[in-house]
C-alpha cells in the first residue's frame, strides 16, 4: 500500500493494532461526499482535467451505491475508509483514480468526513430532541391541573402541578438543543485542504470545497484543521449534558412507578417482568437510559484523555476519536427516544398524587404566607408559628387542612376560617402564578407557547 518504500506486509499485530475500517467505514458517504467535492475542485483549477474528474466522479458514485446496497468489500489491509474507496476507485476507473489524492491528505480527509459526520449526528439528534419536547408539552397540557408533590431533598415540600413538573424537562431541552446548535455553529469549517499539516503548493480554492459541503468557510490554520478534535468533544460534552438530564428524569420515572411510591404507572411497551417473581413490572427502560448516561459521559472522558498533552498536528492517536463517539452518539438517540416513548406511554395516579400532594404538610408554606398577607406579619415570625401549628398537628396525626380552627388560634389568635381555604393543595398550587410558578394557567400558558414554537419549527425546518 505504501509503494516504493516499504518491502514487506506489517505484523499482524500491526495490522490489527492500527486498522480502523471496522469504525471508520461508517463515514463511507461523507468520504465520498468530500473526494467528490475535492475532484471537481481540482478540475476547476486546472490541477486535473476535466475528463479525469468525470471519471473520479462516476467510480465514486458507483461505489457509493456498492457500500449503500451492502455489496463492497472492505478489506482490513487497507486499513481505513480512505484507502478502501480509493482501491476500489482505481479498480473501477484505472490510473485516474491516483489523481484524486493530488493535494490533500488523508489527515485533512479524516478530519473533514468527521467533522460532517458529527454535523449530521446533530441534525438527527437535534430531531429527536424537538419530538421529545413535543411529547412533553402534550403531557403537560393534558396534565397542566394535575396536582402532584413537589420536592426538595426527596421530602415532600409543595404541591406542584404534573405538567409543570414536565415542562421543567421541555426547558432543560431547550438549553441541550441551544448547546449543539453551538457546538454545530463551530464544527462548520472545512479542514479540506490542509493536506497533511502544512497546506499544499497547488493552486487549490479551498472556499470550493468548503461551500461544496456546505461549510461556512475554510478553517483558518493547516496544522490546526488536522490536528484539533474539539468539534467532537464539545458535541460530546452537549451529548453528557443531555444525557445528564434524560438521567435525572428516568431516575424519577423509576421512582414514581415503584410500588412504594405509586404515583405513575408505565404500560407494557415500556416494562419487563420478572422470570421469577410474577407481580413484578420493571421500568427497565428508565434504568438503562440511567445506565446509558456513563458510556456517554466515559467516551468525553475518553476522548478528553487522548487529546490532553498531544503535540500538533495529526497523531494517530486520534484514530480513537471515532469508536466512543459514535457509540455515545448512538447511546443518547436511544435514550431520547426510550424517553420520548415513556413520556407518551407514562399514566399518572392522579388521586394518588393529590394525596401524596397533601402529605408532609406540604402546604405549610401557604399558612405561612396567609400570615404574613393577611396579618402582615414579618415571614420569619409566621415561619415559626406554622411550625408549631405542624407540630400540634403532628402530634394528633393530622394533616394540616384537619386541625381545628380553635388549636390554631390557641398558638395565633388571629387565625380565621379563611387560612384554612389556603390549604388545599389545589388552592396552594392555583395561588403559585408567579412568572415560572406552577400555577395551572401559568403552566397552560407555557406549554401552549412551546407548543407554537415547536410546530413552528417543524413547518421550517
Ligand atoms: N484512519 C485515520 C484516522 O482515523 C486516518 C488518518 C490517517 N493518517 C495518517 N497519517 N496515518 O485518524
Amino acid at each position: 500500500m505504501w509503494g516504493g518504500r516499504f518491502g514487506a506486509s506489517p505484523d499482524a499485530i500491526m495490522e490489527e493494532i492500527n486498522v480502523s475500517i471496522d469504525v471508520d467505514q461508517h463515514l463511507y458517504a461523507q468520504d465520498i461526499a468530500a473526494s467528490k467535492a475535492h475532484a471537481s475542485m481540482l478540475a476547476a483549477q486546472g490541477i486535473i482535467t476535466a475528463s479525469d474528474a468525470k471519471n473520479i466522479a462516476g467510480g465514486l458514485d458507483t461505489i457509493l451505491s456498492e457500500i449503500g446496497k451492502g455489496g463492497f468489500v472492505f478489506k482490513r489491509a487497507l486499513e481505513d475508509i480512505h484507502m478502501n474507496v480509493e482501491s476500489r476507485l482505481s479498480e473501477l476507473i484505472g490510473p485516474a483514480a491516483g489523481r484524486l489524492h493530488t493535494a490533500r491528505s488523508r489527515n485533512d480527509q479524516v478530519a473533514t468526513d468527521f467533522r460532517l459526520y458529527v454535523r449530521d449526528v446533530i441534525d438527527d439528534l437535534d430531531r429527536d430532541f424537538a419530538a421529545f419536547q413535543r411529547a412533553l408539552v402534550d403531557r403537560a397540557l393534558e396534565h397542566a391541573d394535575t396536582v402532584m408533590p413537589g420536592f426538595t431533598h426527596l421530602q415532600t415540600a409543595q404541591p406542584v402541578t404534573f405538567g409543570h413538573h414536565l415542562m421543567a424537562y421541555v426547558e432543560m431541552t431547550a438549553r441541550d438543543r441551544g448547546r449543539l446548535a453551538d457546538a454545530r455553529k463551530r464544527l462548520n469549517e472545512s479542514p479540506l485542504g490542509a493536506a497533511a499539516l502544512a497546506g499544499t503548493s497547488f493552486p487549490i480554492d479551498r472556499q470550493a470545497t468548503a461551500t461544496a459541503l456546505g461549510f461556512e468557510r475554510p478553517m483558518a490554520n493547516s496544522l490546526d484543521a488536522v490536528s484539533d478534535r474539539d468539534f467532537v468533544l464539545e458535541t460530546l460534552s452537549t451529548a453528557s449534558i443531555a444525557a445528564v438530564h434524560l438521567s435525572r428524569f428516568a431516575e424519577e420515572i423509576v421512582i414514581w412507578t415503584s410500588p412504594l411510591v405509586g404515583l405513575v404507572r408505565l404500560s407494557d411497551k415500556f416494562t419487563t417482568g420478572s422470570s421469577i417473581m410474577p407481580q413484578k413490572r420493571n421500568p427497565d427502560a428508565a434504568e438503562l437510559v440511567r445506565a446509558k448516561t456513563g458510556r456517554i459521559i466515559g467516551s468525553l472522558t475518553a476522548l478528553l484523555i487522548v487529546m490532553k498533552g498531544l503535540p500538533l498536528a495529526y497523531q494517530k492517536d486520534m484514530q480513537e476519536d471515532k469508536a466512543g463517539a459514535m457509540e455515545a452518539f448512538a447511546a443518547l438517540t436511544l435514550a431520547v427516544r426510550a424517553m420520548t416513548g415513556m413520556v407518551l406511554d407514562l399514566e399518572p395516579d392522579e388521586a394518588r398524587m393529590r394525596i401524596a400532594a397533601g402529605e408532609g404538610y406540604a402546604t405549610a408554606t401557604d399558612l405561612a404566607d396567609w400570615l404574613v398577607r393577611e396579618l402582615k406579619m414579618p415571614f420569619r415570625e409566621a415561619h415559626h408559628v406554622t411550625g408549631r401549628i405542624v407540630a400540634k398537628a403532628s402530634e394528633s396525626d393530622l394533616p394540616l387542612h384537619k386541625v381545628p380552627l380553635s388549636v390554631m388560634q390557641a398558638i395565633e389568635p388571629r387565625i380565621t376560617a379563611q387560612a384554612l381555604e389556603v390549604l388545599s393543595v389545589q388552592a396552594s398550587v392555583a395561588s403559585r402564578t408567579s412568572y415560572g410558578g406552577t400555577a395551572p394557567a401559568n403552566v397552560r400558558e407555557q406549554a401552549k407557547a412551546w407548543l407554537k414554537r415547536l410546530e413552528k419549527e417543524q413547518k421550517s425546518g
